[in-house]
């Protein structure tokens, strides 16, 4: 028996040690919001978060996670734990980044795990840290879009009463280009 704490709350998993988390969370416990994608640590379809950090649940044997915390898009929620109000789901909603959707709670997952490392990330590090989530729709610059805006809204709230940070991101949270990926069709995406 494998004991997690998922989602906030105490799970025993009796399985083999060697299934991948992924199969668990879909198969066992009936989480479907994590996806299958590759099946091999490429696409990031299947991100969670372990102890906070994005892990790949496809490559992740269930043997590797007892007794550690693990997040499932079923489970983020904001600072007062309202699920589907984190602030990468709030902005996600305002930038409408899904298209067909199969590839967002992975993306979800791993821009918030980068929000949780780096409150304002630059778009560097934005790029860096979200290359390992494809999107077949190609809805990169509203997931870049999305998560600028949801870097914001969370640095407001922390420090609302702190004027010295740069105009840009405090005095003017909706300045960020939406994109609408549909129109660069025919382009080359950039992440
Ligand atoms: S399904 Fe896990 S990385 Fe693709
Ligand atoms: S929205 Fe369709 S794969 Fe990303």
């Amino acid at each position: 028996m494998i004991k997690i704490i998922l989602n906030n709350k105490p799970v025993e998993l009796d399985v083999d040690p060697q299934m991948p988390l992924l199969y668990a969370l879909r198969d066992e416990l009936k989480l479907t919001g994590t996806k299958f994608g590759c099946g091999a640590g490429q696409c990031g379809a299947c991100t969670v978060h372990v102890n906070g950090v994005a892990m790949r649940s496809c490559i992740t044997p269930v043997s590797a996670i007892a007794e550690q915390a693990i997040t499932t898009i079923e489970g983020l929620a904001d600072n007062n734990g309202k699920l589907g109000d984190s602030a990468v789901q709030v902005a996600w909603r305002e930038f409408k980044v899904p298209q067909c959707g199969y590839c967002q709670s992975g993306q979800m997952m791993s821009a918030a795990a980068l929000l949780k490392a780096i409150p304002l990330p630059t778009d560097e590090q934005i790029i860096e840290h979200m290359q390992g989530n494809i999107c077949r729709c190609g809805t990169y610059k509203r997931i870049k879009a999305a998560i600028k805006s949801a870097a914001t809204r969370v640095s407001e709230n922390k420090s609302s009463a702190t004027a010295s940070l740069s105009t840009n991101t405090i005095n003017n949270p909706n300045g960020v280009e939406i994109f609408d990926a549909r129109q660069f069709a025919h382009k080359k995406q950039g992440a």
